[in-house]
């Protein structure tokens, strides 16, 4: 495999096997003509990086069906609501143009309602977009790379703040992202971004963070090295709780602003644990060789004692565990979910149904397998009822 930044050639260190596109709910006339690839995963030692190989073309994940909706978990966006004041905050005096990268329906910007300042949203998926535009946010329907982004030829060098959150690792050609970047901040402009972050993989065993959207699984070393190719730097590094550990990072011109100490504290933290080296990604690969046994196991196990098992939230991580541990509707019911566009349809690649919530609570069942750990707070408190000893579980530790 090469590298989606130095081009140089790497050697994949591991498989996950046949995978479909991850948000791809379908329904049963679709199964037959359903799109696989092989989701194996490089690390470039030059960069620490750790990346996928093959996956589909960005056209085929965010389209006029992409079925999230951020604004689907509270608990979203009150974390959007606080990363925008954190911002507003820090910034405030100079915030005359933010552009956001991967905006979906707009619940980050609508949080900046001053007038004055020049927001504009960049979303691929048109359904997500139009939503975004019915909150009333000025929202273009393209990729954010630089053949798109050198349109916008009135804020050349011009923009304050370029912000996402969970997007940048979407993007498998960051050149020509980091190229947009370039074009449009100004001398002092400021790029910052929140994205799952490797070291938390990690150490939570979640590779349900790998699937086709997720190109790339970002750390603190990788981010620097991959923007000082492009003289850019890492000013700062601020951890999150955010799905199930991330990191925001903020990128500016080289030389031109004070870097923080928490830069120099991660960067050595990931040298201790590996996260940096070649040697981190081979203890995760056992790790999940490991971990999909032991969820086999249990599985089975509740498979022998008769139990029903339903899934929780039909998330695009779910999808890895999965096909992955190939596991179907031998083993797990139905899942449920709130979004409306994956009711009534198939889990990709396993093919099991989708139910509402309506169906959920009439058909409870012994053991639920919660998909979306990251929103386990959220999930618990309105589930209160069903909050009983071994109820819930997960392939990790919740
Ligand atoms: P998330 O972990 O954000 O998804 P992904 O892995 O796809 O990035 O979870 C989003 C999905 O979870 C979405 O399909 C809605 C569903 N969900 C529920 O069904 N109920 C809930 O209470 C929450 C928070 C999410």
């Amino acid at each position: 495999m090469i590298c989606k930044i130095t081009k140089k050639k790497i050697k994949p260190f591991m498989t996950f096997g046949k995978m479909p596109i991850a948000n791809g709910f379908l329904r049963k006339n679709q199964f037959k003509k359903e799109y696989f690839f092989n989701m194996e995963v490089g690390f470039s030692k030059e960069i620490s990086l750790f990346q996928l190989n093959d996956h589909p073309a960005p056209k085929q994940m965010f389209n006029k069906n992409y079925p999230f909706f951020t604004s689907s978990s509270k608990e979203m966006v009150k974390h959007f609501k606080s990363y925008a004041n954190w911002i507003k905050n820090k910034y405030k005096r100079n915030l005359k143009n933010l552009i956001e990268i991967g905006s979906n329906d707009g619940t980050f910007l609508k949080n900046f309602d001053d007038k004055k300042i020049n927001l504009i949203g960049f979303e691929p998926s048109k359904n997500v977009c139009e939503i975004s535009k019915k909150n009333g946010i000025k929202t273009i329907n393209e990729f954010f790379n630089f053949k798109n982004v050198r349109k916008l030829k009135n804020l050349k060098n011009k923009v304050n703040i370029i912000a996402a959150a969970n997007a940048i690792c979407h993007i498998p050609d960051l050149i020509s992202l980091i190229k947009g970047i370039d074009f449009l901040l100004d001398k002092k402009g400021l790029f910052i971004f929140e994205e799952p972050y490797l070291g938390s993989m990690y150490k939570k065993q979640s590779y349900d963070q790998i699937y086709d959207e997720h190109i790339f699984m970002f750390s603190a070393s990788s981010i620097k090295k991959i923007f000082e190719k492009y003289s850019f730097e890492l000013i700062d590094i601020i951890p999150q709780k955010t799905h199930g550990g991330s990191m925001r990072y903020v990128v500016g011109r080289k030389g031109l602003s004070h870097i923080s100490n928490n830069v120099k504290k991660i960067l050595r933290e990931e040298r201790i644990k590996n996260i940096d080296n070649i040697k981190g990604c081979l203890s995760f690969k056992k790790n999940c060789e490991i971990s999909k046994k032991k969820l086999l196991t249990r599985l089975n196990f509740f498979k022998k004692k008769k139990y029903t098992i339903a899934g929780y939230a039909a998330t695009s991580k779910s999808t890895t565990i999965l096909n992955y541990c190939n596991i179907g509707s031998n083993y797990i019911d139905y899942i449920c979910d709130t979004t409306k566009e994956k009711i009534g349809k198939y889990s990709p690649g396993m093919h099991i149904p989708i139910v509402s919530m309506d169906h959920f609570k009439k058909n409870v069942p012994d053991k639920i397998f919660l998909f979306a750990w990251n929103h386990k707070k959220e999930i618990l408190k309105k589930e209160k009822n069903l909050n009983k000893k071994n109820k819930w579980f997960a392939h990790i530790k919740i």
